[in-house]
């Protein structure tokens, strides 16, 4: 059994949905019947799987994602609960969250969700306009939505809700009466998306044919940062380049994904990161549900490709994963889990032409993108980790 040094987690995805939203690419699919006895057992399987080689030590996180795992029974929900404290530990800090769609048939499970032990709902509201719900392809309106919040919040010690931004023709007056409206129903903790367009999505079919356009690069810019501002004031600044959180209030879970930490994924798609003695290793499991099934019945997990992480794997996981955090990457963590130092494991010419530039800063405790560096992360992450 391999020491236990690093937080470990634990997601669960749930990949069915009551219909494919159009902007979605996430691993969800609409089926008619789903047996439910069927799919908790496989679950419950795979997790077993994993249990043999993930160090034993309490779980920072359980994650229900999906898909829309609000529409798991309850019992599963349960179930797999009561399994990972056998196997690993919940404690009073584990934060066990549920991804949740705000419609009214959900709502009446949430007690149900709490009575199972989940601590945390993340409701995908995504947007308090009643005609842009209906672009979004959404099956709820902003009043049921609100109202399956409130239930929410009554049962919840923490919740957030998703909303989705930057869409078709939203100017930021627009946008910043909406986010007004939003805080005053939120929490601690908000996800605040622009609109992108995913590959093989109905709205990239949609977009390609131009029935919509979206907002241009400056007004998305605008967008952007009017958010981080509203957001700042509000006293709920962004942790990530979309999370928002009051301090303290941020997503575990996120959280042990942008910092690095092990995590064991268990159902169709999911993803892992495990510290073993024979290094870090990454898996993920079978996309296709009924794939996924058939492979825990057989084998007890359907992880279709494993590898170890080279060094250098690592090092650039870690950089695009917690240059997303606005704490940026502290030099011990990154010297914990590399073994290597800043700045010595980046090529000089490049951090100095980064940082000259204002995009990123390297102080004594840690390396971080800066607010102009985060308008642009992806290229200023692919510039640092390109060879
Ligand atoms: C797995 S989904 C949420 C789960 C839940 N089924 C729901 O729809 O409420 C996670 C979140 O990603 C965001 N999202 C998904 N696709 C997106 C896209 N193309 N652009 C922006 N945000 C997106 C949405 O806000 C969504 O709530
Ligand atoms: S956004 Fe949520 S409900 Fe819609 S298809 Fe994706 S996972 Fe399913």
């Amino acid at each position: 059994m391999p020491e236990a040094t690093v937080p470990l987690s634990l997601y669960i995805h749930w990949p069915f949905c009551l219909s494919k939203c159009p902007y979605c690419d996430f691993n969800s699919h609409v089926r008619d019947r789903i047996d439910h006895t069927h799919w908790r057992d496989a679950l419950l399987r795979e997790m077993e799987y994993w249990a043999q080689e993930a160090p034993k030590q309490p779980l920072v996180s359980i994650f229900f994602g999906g898909g829309t795992p609000s529409l798991m029974e309850p019992a599963t929900v349960a179930a797999l609960l009561e399994r990972a404290n056998d196997l690993w530990g919940i404690t009073a800090a584990t934060e066990i969250t549920l991804e949740a769609n705000p419609t009214s048939v959900e709502a009446a499970r949430l007690a149900d969700f709490r009575a199972a032990g989940v601590t945390r709902i993340s409701m995908g509201i995504q947007s308090l306009r009643d005609a842009d719900l209906q672009f979004l392809g959404r099956h709820h309106s902003v009043s049921e939505a609100l109202a399956a919040f409130d239930v929410a919040q009554a049962l919840f010690p923490r919740t957030s809700f998703d909303l989705i931004y930057a869409r078709p023709g939203q100017t930021p007056a627009a946008w910043e009466a909406e986010l007004r409206e939003a805080l005053t129903r939120a929490d601690g903790h908000l996800s605040l998306y622009q609109l992108t367009i995913e590959p093989n999505t109905a709205f990239d079919t949609a977009y390609r044919k131009r029935l919509f356009t979206l907002p241009d690069e400056v007004t998305s810019e605008e967008l952007f940062t009017l958010t981080q501002h509203i957001m700042e004031s509000a006293g709920i600044p962004a942790y990530e380049v979309s999370n928002h959180a009051r301090p303290g209030q941020e997503c575990r879970h996120n959280l042990a994904y942008w910092q690095g930490d092990d995590y064991v994924g268990i159902g169709p798609g999911a993803h892992g990161r495990l510290t073993l003695p024979e290094g870090r290793i990454a898996w993920h499991t079978r996309k296709s549900p009924e794939r996924w099934l058939s492979a825990v019945e057989s084998l007890g997990h359907a992880t279709e490709e494993r590898l170890t992480l080279t060094p250098q794997e690592r090092l650039e996981e870690l950089l695009l994963m917690g240059l997303r955090l606005r704490e940026g990457i502290s030099r011990a963590a990154f010297r914990q889990k590399t073994g290597q130092e800043f700045p010595g494991a980046l090529d000089p010419a490049k951090l100095a032409s980064l940082t000259n530039a204002g995009f990123i800063t390297l102080d004594d405790a840690r390396l971080r993108a800066t607010p102009k560096g985060m308008l642009v992360l992806n290229t200023v992450i692919g510039e640092l980790v390109s060879g």
